[in-house]
């Protein structure tokens, strides 16, 4: 008889017991501007062997413009009410590993949507390093003001609260990518392991 090579699923494994304990589950990153979600996201999806979307690039797909475009036509309420019915629409394909814009996770329908439908993860940053990452790209309108770190403080503030409602948080910090990556196996695993409900409570990998 030929051989052939085990499913992923039937490897023993972190990643094959977060998938196996996820079923139709994706798993949510939520957090700010410049936090590494679709970075962070992308990796991990190809650890775990599953999808990977972007909100972000979605929004812009069924719209058929830029999210700057969108904002400039059409103005913030209405993104706001794609992104919802894009990420609704998202979650009901999973498994997926998806990446939100930082402003998706604010809004209370779609919080209880990845409530039931994901495991969520915030990737939580510094001002700094947040700062950092978003001069290198001016697709943000949010930041289009005359002092985004200002901006970029208010939000903080605004929705620190907020992102700290998901069920794991992992300080982003300026490390290689795959030890962040590894901390969201690590963490999904805990969570996860021998249960396929969500009672842990949020799990943080480490403190600044
Ligand atoms: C936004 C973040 C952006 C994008 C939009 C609004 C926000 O996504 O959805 O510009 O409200 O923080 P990223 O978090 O991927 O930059």
């Amino acid at each position: 008889m030929p051989e052939t090579a085990p499913a992923a699923s039937a490897i023993a494994s972190p990643e094959a017991d977060i998938t196996a304990a996820l079923g139709t589950r994706s798993i949510v990153l939520v957090g700010m501007m410049g936090a590494g979600k679709s970075t962070i996201g992308r990796r991990l999806s190809a650890r775990l062997r599953l999808p990977f979307l972007d909100a972000d690039t979605e929004i812009e797909a069924a719209a058929g413009m830029s999210i700057p475009d969108i904002f400039e036509t059409h103005g913030e309420p209405h993104f706001r009410d794609g992104e919802a019915r894009v990420i609704a629409r998202l979650l009901d394909g999973g498994p997926v590993v998806l990446a939100t814009g930082g402003g998706a996770f604010m809004r209370e329908d779609t919080r209880a949507r990845i409530g039931d439908k994901a495991v969520s993860i915030w990737l939580k940053a510094d001002a700094d390093i947040i700062m950092k990452r978003v001069k290198r790209r001016a697709d943000r309108p949010l930041l289009q003001t005359p002092d985004p770190a200002a901006t970029v403080g208010r939000l903080i503030e605004q929705r620190e609260p907020v992102y700290r409602n998901a069920d794991i948080t992992i300080w982003s910090r300026d490390v290689p990518h795959e030890k962040i990556v590894d901390e969201c196996i690590d963490a999904l695993h805990a969570r996860l392991r021998g249960s396929d409900t969500k009672e842990a409570s949020n799990t943080l990998n480490a403190t600044p």
